[in-house]
Formats: C-alpha cells, structure tokens, sequence
C-alpha cells in the first residue's frame, strides 16, 4: 500500500485514493508513536498532529488539497484575512479571493487578523457563517504594514489587548479558535509564555509557537525552548504546536522531545517538499522513506491542475502566481540532497517555467519537466 502512494500514481485518476491508503498507513504508523497522538480540537479530530504552516501568497486551496492528498496533514490554514478589511468593505476583490476553502479540506482553520476585539468578532462570524469549522487568530505576522497597526506580533508587546481580542472571538463563535504567535515582539522578550495562559483562560483551544521574536523576521534559528515554557505553563487545558525550521524527520524528532508539545507545523519545507509530512510520518515511526521514492515534476503537476481548477482568479494571475509558487521544487535538482548545487537541467527548466504565460503553456512545460527528470 506504501508504494502506491510513493511513486504517485496519477491522484486525478482515483479520487480519494491517495489520501485514503496514505490515511490509513499513518493510523497504523500514529498508533505506535507515542509523541505524535491525534487530539481533539471540540469535536474535531486532528489526526495526525501535522499541520501545514499558513503562507500568504502559497497556501491557496489548490495548494492545500495537494499537501492533504499526499497524506500525514493533520490540519490546513487559510491564508491571513483582514478583520478590519471584512468588517468595513466586506466585497472586496482581493478579500474575496481569500475566502477559498472548500469542504473537501476539512478540517481547516480560517486565519484572521486584526487589533480591534470587535472587529475581530465580528469577522469571526462572517467566516463561520461561510463556513469555516476552526478560527485561527495571526500573532505571529511581523511584516510592518500589519504590525505597524498594532495586529499581528505587535500584540504580543500589549498582552491585555491580545488577550482581549482572543475572549471577543472566542465568545463570538462556538467553534474552536486557535492562535498563532511569536516568542515574543523584542528580542529577548519572551511574551509568549504569560500570553499563552491568557489565551487559555480566554478561551483558545490551541496556540503555535513559532520560535522567533517578531523583529527577527526570518534570521537566526528557532528557539523552542520558550515552547517548551509554554507547553509546560499551560498543561493540558490547551494543545500547544512547535513551529519553526522544523525540516526534516530528525529535527521533527528534536523538538518533540524538547518541547514536549502536541504537534508540529511546517511551513517553507513544504513549498520545497509537500510530500514532507508523509515522509515525517512515516520516519518518525523507523519507516524510512526517501525522497527519491517522490517525483517532484509530477507532484508539481498535480498543484497545477488543482490550482487551476479550484483557484479562481484570471488565467493569467494563477499562472503568475504559479511560476513562483512551483519554484522552490527546484524542478531537475536532485531531491536527495538538502541544499544541491544548481545543475545544467535545473537551470534550463527554471528558465522555461518563468516563461509561461498560459496554462497550455505550463502543463506542456510540466510534462517536459516530468519526463526529463524522470529517475534522475
Ligand atoms: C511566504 C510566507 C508567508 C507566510 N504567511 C503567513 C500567514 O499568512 N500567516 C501566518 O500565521 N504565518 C505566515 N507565515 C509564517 C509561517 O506560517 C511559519 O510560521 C514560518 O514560516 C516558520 O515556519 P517554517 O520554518 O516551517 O517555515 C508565512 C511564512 C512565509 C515563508
């Protein structure tokens, strides 16, 4: 059963068939795991304890279904939506586009962001009435034209608005809300601990740490030890997830132990690898699984044809989109090295995937792609 799902026969051709046998290898593989037990979120399962890291800009539905059917992805996340955009001019275009979850992804969570405890309410509702089953709440963006405005990471330096904003929609909706955070804002300010507490007395059901302060941006290494701190501050009353340069099976195993936490998120290893999550799976358990047993351009195609059906934007955006969504696969490097030097083939498939401009024009690249990387 392993093997049909490895070497990816065709998902289009047998709906369900790859996330089903690659579901049911990981109840074998979860059972015998003891760090990596499915919860409960309420009344939703999260099996296995997975998740996929929300990206703006990546993490589009058709993105999403494809890191589900590949297996192992215990949870998905929309991209970040305004509160304060959804509360005063709800039918805007770039909004709306935001609002593509489909029910085949369940369970999913719907990202929020926002300052005001009121406009986060209300927002809230809005996305639960259209049909979200978890709201997340964004306190780890630290880009500045959300933090400028005091959302995002900039909350975790003004603890009793967070907690505010946390107890608004936690008692606005009556589906589980998640948050997601920082270490802290300062560096070397570790806010996350005494938030976390608050979250769950407010009523948050999950917190992901990811282990940077906010003005770190991306430098340095995670730090989970904080993590740790929170896990073990907050108990069982809420589930906490490690998130952070987590990359493979052996840092997955490292920060497990350290943290002690209920699950990790991965978020950039899964642009570069989707198929991450099942390898994790598998290995976490002593399963080996190569990367070589994955064929990156036919995974690649795959995320163009659900994008292309479930995306719906004009042609021309999703295929822009797409040339920089397909290029962290690194089409035509070779997949078992962790940073390979860029060989002749990788640079003449990364030329020609920048080019296309149509979508006739990608499939026909992918399907070059495909064959000319074929067991290589
Ligand atoms: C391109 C990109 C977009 C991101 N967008 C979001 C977002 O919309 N919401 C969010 O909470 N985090 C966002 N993040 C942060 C990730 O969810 C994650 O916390 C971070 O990448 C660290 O995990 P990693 O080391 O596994 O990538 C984004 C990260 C990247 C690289």
């Amino acid at each position: 059963m392993c093997d049909s799902v490895i070497t990816l026969p065709n998902p289009a051709a047998e709906p369900g068939g790859l996330a089903a046998s690659v579901a049911k290898v990981f109840r074998q593989v979860s059972s015998s795991e003891p760090r990596l037990k499915p919860f409960q979120l309420g009344s939703i399962p999260i099996d296995p304890p997975l998740l996929l890291a929300p990206m703006a800009g990546h993490t589009h539905v058709g993105f999403r279904t494809l890191v589900r059917e590949l297996g192992a992805c215990g949870l998905v996340c929309s991209e970040l939506i305004s509160s304060h955009v959804l509360e005063h001019n709800p039918k805007s275009r770039q909004t709306r586009d935001l609002f593509d979850w489909s029910p085949a992804e369940w369970p999913f969570a719907v990202q929020l962001f926002g300052s005001v405890p009121q406009e986060m309410a209300t927002a809230a509702r809005l996305v639960v009435e259209a049909g979200a089953p978890i709201v997340d709440i964004n306190m780890g963006c630290w880009v500045p034209k959300v933090a400028k405005k005091g959302c995002g990471a900039a909350l975790l330096s003004d603890l009793l608005k967070a907690e505010a904003v946390v107890r608004a929609v936690c008692e606005a909706v009556d589906v589980p809300v998640t948050v997601k955070v920082r270490i802290g804002f300062e560096q070397g300010k570790p806010t996350a601990v005494s938030f976390a507490q608050a979250a769950a007395n407010a009523g948050a059901k999950l917190i992901t740490v990811h282990g940077r302060y906010a003005k770190q941006g991306f430098k340095g290494q995670s730090d989970h030890s904080v993590t740790a701190k929170v896990k073990e501050t907050v108990g069982s009353s809420m589930a906490v997830i490690a998130n952070g340069d987590i990359v493979d099976t052996e840092s997955a195993r490292m920060v497990l132990q350290e943290t002690g936490c209920d699950g990790l998120m991965l978020g950039r290893e899964c642009l570069r690898r989707p198929w991450i999550l099942a390898k994790m799976a598998h290995e976490l358990c002593g399963k080996p699984l190569p990367d070589a047993r994955f064929h990156p351009a036919r995974i690649a195609r795959r995320q163009f044809e659900l994008t292309r059906t479930l995306v719906k934007k004009p042609e021309k955006v999703v295929v822009r989109e797409l040339r920089g969504q397909l290029l962290p696969y690194r089409l035509g490097a070779p997949t078992d090295h962790n940073r390979p030097e860029r060989t002749e083939l990788e640079m003449e498939l990364r030329e020609r995937l920048v080019k296309a401009e149509t979508f006739e024009q990608m499939e026909q690249f992918l399907l070059e792609a495909e064959e000319k990387t074929w067991a290589k």
